[in-house]
């Protein structure tokens, strides 16, 4: 088979990473049209990757693009339009999370995926292709810890980041929806089991405007499973060190930690400050090699005819558990997960 063409739709800060991987270090793939509403990511395509195929409409790419492909990185709103435009139109689909922002669009989307069965289409949760990530699934499998029960994860922004995060607060659904939707996708993968009820907390202890927009700073939430798993997130918007992503694996006979002090690397700094270990610094350096793998196993399905293991099924999932846990958050009720 020719390369897959891509054209690639939102050239923001992770458009510009995954456009960058097609362009470039994807085998099997090119980077042939490109789509941002921002004419500035328009001249980085035409300058840095050498895209001359350039819009500013998502239909009109749709329409005029040489393309097979569509990769979908723009603003979460739009995802769910773009990719039932895209299928409709014959194209296979990467789309990044969130599927969409409320669970009846999500639904919709499923529906499109569901009338173009010979379509390839896959969803952005990179993490599940992060090799520490793939490397406990790989052990759970092989029986190493038992039989999992419980999954402990840890999601915090860092401090440094907390002028953009005031400035989205207010439409980016909130916490829960925004910052634990990888995390709720990864208790789902590890216990293999859906949650039927979550409980959820949350306040702000040093940025006040976070109450005042209706959000968290931090939160907290505890998920009961149906075959009687547990699931705890913390997550939140201001880690003094840097991108912290934790994730406890507990079971029957054992626990996997990935990323206990999310360090930057392997080297330690010797200084008057003590030993150092820096903090990795945000999602593109932490998931650098997820977002690589991610976009080449999409481009592996659409060449091979196979389908992908992260489903149109596992936004909407995930999308539900997080509105449930926002519910709960906003009622101090118990919610269940319907
Ligand atoms: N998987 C992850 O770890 C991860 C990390 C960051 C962002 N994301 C997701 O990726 C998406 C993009 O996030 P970002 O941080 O790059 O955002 P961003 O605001 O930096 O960029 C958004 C891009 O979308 C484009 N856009 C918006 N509406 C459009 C439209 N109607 N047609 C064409 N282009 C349009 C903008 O021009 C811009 O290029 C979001 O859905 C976000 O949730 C995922």
């Amino acid at each position: 088979m020719e390369n897959l063409k891509i054209g690639i739709a939102g050239l923001g800060r992770l458009g510009k990473i995954h456009a960058k991987n097609i362009a470039f270090r994807i085998p099997g793939a090119c980077l042939t049209a490109a789509c941002s509403i921002v004419p500035a990511e328009l001249d980085f395509a035409k300058n840095e990757l050498g895209v001359t195929d350039l819009y500013t409409d998502f239909d009109d790419m749709l329409a005029k693009a040489d393309i097979d492909a569509v990769a979908i990185v723009t603003t979460s709103g739009v995802h769910c339009e773009q990719l039932s435009k895209a299928l409709a139109a014959g194209k296979h689909v990467f789309c990044e999370k969130p599927l969409g922002v409320n669970v009846e669009e999500c639904l919709e989307a499923e529906k499109a995926v569901a009338d173009h069965p010979d379509l390839v289409f896959m969803l952005g949760f990179m993490r599940r292709f992060d090799p520490s990530y793939v490397y406990a699934m790989e052990k759970i499998k092989a029986g190493e810890i038992g039989e999992p029960y419980l999954v402990k994860a840890v999601g915090v922004d860092p401090v440094k980041s907390v002028e953009g995060a005031l400035r989205f607060a207010a439409t980016s659904g909130g916490l829960f929806i925004d910052m634990a939707i990888h995390d709720i996708d990864l208790m789902r993968w590890f216990l293999n089991d859906e949650p039927e009820t979550v409980y959820a907390i949350g306040s702000s202890y040093g940025f006040p405007q976070f109450a005042e927009l209706g959000d968290a700073e931090a939160g907290c939430a505890l998920f009961h499973f149906k075959k009687g798993g547990m699931g705890i997130v913390h997550t939140g918007r201001t880690a003094a060190h840097g991108y912290h992503i934790e994730t406890e694996i507990v079971g029957t006979k054992g626990s996997i930690r990935i990323s206990p002090i999310p360090e930057k690397n392997l080297a330690l700094l010797y200084n008057e400050h003590g030993v150092v270990t820096e903090c990795v610094e945000a999602f593109p350096e932490r998931f650098a090699e997820a977002y690589l793998a991610e976009v080449a196993e999409f481009v592996d399905c659409v060449r091979t005819g196979r389908k992908p293991d992260v489903l149109v099924q596992d936004g909407t999932a995930s999308t539900r558990i997080a509105f449930a846990a926002t519910e709960s958050f906003k009622t101090g009720k118990l919610v269940e997960i319907k």
